[in-house]
């Protein structure tokens, strides 16, 4: 299958590992060009350095931190000057620190609020101008399983999560008149440093494998194929939808 991203032109943000690395190197395997994003300069370089060549597309980066506005401001209008639309926006961000909610403070909250909802809200109004001129675009937000059924020890991502669905929900109403499909990738358990971490603090969260019908953690791979797949022109009919990556942890039946 042609998947059309050949010199499509892709912002993954907080793409210098884990979901959004893997999900940059299948775009550039794909000949999109791709901008990366990271708040730390050595790993971020050296992941550009990884991406570059693997596909005919261009590799460019920009160091920031995505729940700072300032960060946000900057990286989008450099990125404005040198494209001046971007046909494919991918949210993504670090997750939020785990904990139950006596153990979180009204900082936590806040602080998540701009990592998950504040910097999706920011990226789409930066770039939606240039995608509705086209008018042709793809928006993806990279999620949760917790936004279909709550992860223990997560009430930060279990909650601001759902704000997230419910803006690229009510985005995929309002923008499908300009041919943008917008919608969310849930990922499940998938072999990450975030999961590492998770499991070096908590070291049950392992045994969640065992709740998993695959019988085993995804790889970042894996989820990858799903956000190409959307992102590619190939997926023209398909907007306002959540899609579970999750080797089967989600139990509810839709
Ligand atoms: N892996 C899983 O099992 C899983 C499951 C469900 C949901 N998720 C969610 O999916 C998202 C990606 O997870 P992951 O597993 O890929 O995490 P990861 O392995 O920790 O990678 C996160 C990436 O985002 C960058 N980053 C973090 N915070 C950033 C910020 N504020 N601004 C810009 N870049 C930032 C990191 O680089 P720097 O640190 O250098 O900035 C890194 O490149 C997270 O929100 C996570 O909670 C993951």
């Amino acid at each position: 299958m042609d998947l059309g991203l050949k010199d499509k032109i892709a912002f993954v943000a907080a793409s210098s590992q884990g979901l959004g690395k893997s999900v940059a190197l299948e775009l550039a395997r794909e000949g999109a060009h791709v901008i990366l994003n990271g708040r730390n300069t050595e790993l971020l370089e050296a992941t550009k350095q990884e991406i570059d060549g693997v596909g005919s597309g261009k590799v460019s980066a920009f160091i920031g931190d995505l729940s700072i506005a300032e960060d946000r401001d900057r990286i989008v209008n450099t990125i404005l000057k040198q494209y001046t639309a971007i046909d494919i926006l991918v949210t993504n961000t670090g997750g939020p620190v785990s904990g139950r909610f006596e153990t979180l403070s009204q900082d936590d909250w806040n602080t998540t609020y701009e990592l998950l909802l504040g910097s999706a809200v920011s990226l789409v109004r930066s770039f939606l101008p240039g995608m509705k001129t086209q008018p042709w675009g793809r928006i993806i937000s990279i999620t949760s399983q917790a936004v279909k059924q709550p992860v223990e020890n997560l009430i930060l991502s279990n909650s601001v999560r759902a704000s997230v669905v419910g803006l690229m929900k009510t985005l995929a109403s309002e923008l499908g008149e300009y041919n943008i499909t917008v919608n969310n990738v849930m990922p499940g358990y998938t072999k990450t440093n975030r999961l590492k971490t998770l499991i070096e603090k908590n070291p049950t969260f392992a045994e969640a494998v065992n709740e998993i019908p695959l019988k085993r953690f995804g790889n970042p791979e894996e989820f990858a194929a799903a956000v190409t797949f959307l992102a590619s022109a190939r997926a023209s009919y398909i907007t306002g939808t959540s899609l579970a990556v999750d080797g089967g942890w989600i139990k509810n039946i839709l």
